[in-house]
């Protein structure tokens, strides 16, 4: 059985603790839905004022829901459409502080009022994205991207070699 235990000290240090569970969840492992389950739940369940965690895949085509936590949500987004769509098509994480002043933005959840998106990308072919949702504006500082994308890089090096 996992136990997860509580995250401590700075931010920086609940972070690498955070890497150090994921790892430790995923070890051995390489099925990326099995994966992408166990750390929709671990981040779910470690960080405060979330009321979204969870992936996207992409399936040649657009983006597809896959494993995750909170409520449902939009089953299919196109490359380039909301904030998954941009990090998707720009590979470049979406830290959003305000979702409404984001054009394009696709409400799954009402709740949700600030956003992070990091792209998963395999060396060049794009995986899918990591979706983080919050119900407080300005929720994801620049130590919760660091720490997400070193836990997104950890995801995507369970499905082998670029
Ligand atoms: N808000 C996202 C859609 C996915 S949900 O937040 C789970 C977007 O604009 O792409």
């Amino acid at each position: 059985m996992f136990a997860q235990s509580s995250l401590t000290g700075t931010k920086a240090e609940q972070y690498d603790q955070l890497l150090e569970q994921a790892r430790g969840l995923m070890h051995g492992e390489t099925d990326r839905v099995a994966n992408a389950a166990n750390l929709s739940a671990l981040v779910y369940h470690a960080l405060p004022e979330l009321n979204w965690v969870g992936f996207y895949f992409y399936d040649g085509k657009e983006l597809v829901v896959g494993p995750f936590q909170g409520h449902p949500a939009c089953v299919r987004i196109a490359l380039g459409r909301g904030v998954c769509g941009t990090a998707a098509q720009t590979r470049q994480t979406q830290r959003i502080a305000d979702v409404e002043a984001f054009p394009g933005h696709i409400p799954c959840d009402a709740a949700s009022r600030s956003e992070l998106v990091v792209p998963l990308y395999l060396g060049d072919q794009l995986v899918g994205v990591f979706d983080l949702d919050s119900p407080v504006t300005d929720r994801f500082d620049a130590d919760d991207q660091a720490g997400l994308e070193a836990i997104a890089a950890a995801f995507i090096q369970t499905l082998g070699p670029a």
